[in-house]
């Protein structure tokens, strides 16, 4: 078959994008060669494009825009919380104006260093899980935050500190989308998150009892999902708008449908990222008649694609008929494969585009079996001292990684890309 070889080697890679792309042999982040700047900083590091970042967030409000819905975007600030990225994500639109970029909380530390990053207290929205009584302290001395329920002990905790308090409530509306099936957050089986239709009128009398105003509902239907997850998380979506409308019927003032985050990035060429005009018109047919604001809360969407993570090829080495090649980091540094089940490509950082003829296993340096980055993979081939960059390496990963076998931790490069051919 040497048409269809030629065809396979010389395509360009998927994976290139605005601020990523395999140019002369090398590969380049936001512009800029990432051999000298391995040379330079070192490995593990990841190496950040702030525009992406920018590019990204605009795509998906220029679609929640076009759908004609009101729509609040925020940010799910556990995918990053680093200050150069919500720099980024601060800079876009006047704080507190609808155009500003939220935060989607998960824990009072998250709440405090947003609003230490310039937040208002009522453009973050918190939804947490077993959220303890020091939690609610805290977030309930932090201003107007908005807070999604996820549990009626929480209702009746946040209803004895605080009677009359505006809350949301987390549904789990017994549907979910995933990346895979371990990542939908709501199915058939229960699950830990939200209050299930089971339990709504027990939420509803707690709140009742406590003098609590249901101002908004919150789903989340489950992380990473793709073009071929929008049907679930439709069906997600439409058993949210029921209940949304059972509490407008008992006279709850719902002024937001939040649909979570979980909008995935692909990682490997067969996969496909959600249609955005898709996603947003299904917000619009079905949120829309109700006349509230829809609020999205991606975190991956966003920041996923904006970094790759440098690592030196260690070991190559057949054990068993299987080639390992093996990296100086390991799921310390990014457990997305580890944790998710999530196999970013790796890429040589010279020759990037070099054709894949090896099948190999990637793993770390973590001393576990289970530390790996990627099995039959096929691979460009690579040789011990080489550099390889992880893609998609942008969300949790860096927010994520522990010294976990007291391996320190990764630099973190953040760059933007050159202007007029400066670059910064
Ligand atoms: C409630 C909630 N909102 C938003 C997110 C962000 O998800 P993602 O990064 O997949 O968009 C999560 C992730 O777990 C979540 O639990």
């Amino acid at each position: 078959m040497p048409a269809m070889a030629t065809l396979i080697d010389t395509a360009r890679p998927w994976w290139e994008r605005p601020g990523l792309d395999a140019t002369a042999g090398r590969l380049r982040v936001a512009g800029h060669d990432l051999a000298p700047i391995a040379a330079a900083t070192g490995t593990p590091c990841f190496v950040y494009d702030l525009d992406r970042v920018a590019e990204n967030a605009g795509r998906l409000a220029a679609a929640l825009e076009a759908s004609g819905i009101p729509a609040r975007l925020r940010f799910a600030l556990k995918a990053n919380p680093f200050p150069e990225i919500l720099a980024v994500l601060r800079g876009i639109g006047t704080p507190g104006s609808p155009g500003a970029i939220g935060i989607d909380a998960c824990s009072p530390g998250e709440v405090t260093h947003a609003l230490a990053h310039g937040w208002l207290p009522d453009e973050i929205s918190f939804t947490g899980t077993n959220v303890s009584d020091r939690d609610l302290d805290v977030l309930l001395a932090a201003g107007p935050i908005r807070l999604n329920l996820d549990a009626i002990s929480q209702v009746e905790r946040v209803g004895r500190r605080a009677p009359g308090r505006a809350i949301g409530l987390r549904i789990n509306p017994g549907a979910g989308a995933g990346y895979h099936p371990g990542l939908a957050y709501a199915g058939d089986r229960p699950t830990k998150f939200g209050i299930a239709a089971d339990r709504l009128d027990d939420a509803l009398a707690a709140a009742h009892r406590h003098g609590l105003t249901i101002t908004a509902l919150h789903f989340h239907a489950g992380s990473g999902w793709l073009a071929g997850g929008l049907a679930a998380f439709e069906t997600a979506l439409v058993r949210a708008v029921e209940v949304a409308r059972l509490l407008l019927d008992a006279g709850c003032p719902i002024d937001e449908i939040n649909v979570g985050g979980g909008l995935g990035v692909p990682a490997r060429a067969d996969e496909q990222a959600v249609p955005l005009d898709a996603y947003a018109a299904i917000l619009a047919r079905h949120v829309g008649p109700l006349g509230v604001t829809v609020a999205c809360e991606p975190g991956d969407y966003l920041v996923k694609d904006s970094a790759v993570l440098l690592g030196e090829v260690v070991t190559v080495e057949e054990r068993g008929g299987t080639t390992f090649v093996g990296l100086d980091l390991g799921w310390n540094i990014d457990s997305m494969y580890f944790i998710y089940r999530y196999a970013q490509e790796i890429v040589p950082v010279v020759e990037p585009d070099a054709a894949r003829t090896r099948t190999v296993t990637v793993a770390g340096h973590i001393n576990e079996a289970a530390d790996l980055f990627a099995e039959d993979y096929p691979m460009a081939p690579v040789a011990e001292g080489d550099l390889v960059a992880i893609l998609n390496a942008g969300g949790y990963a860096q927010a994520m990684q522990s010294t976990h076998c007291l391996r320190p931790a990764a630099g973190a490069l953040f760059l933007t890309r050159p202007v007029d051919g400066v670059g910064r």
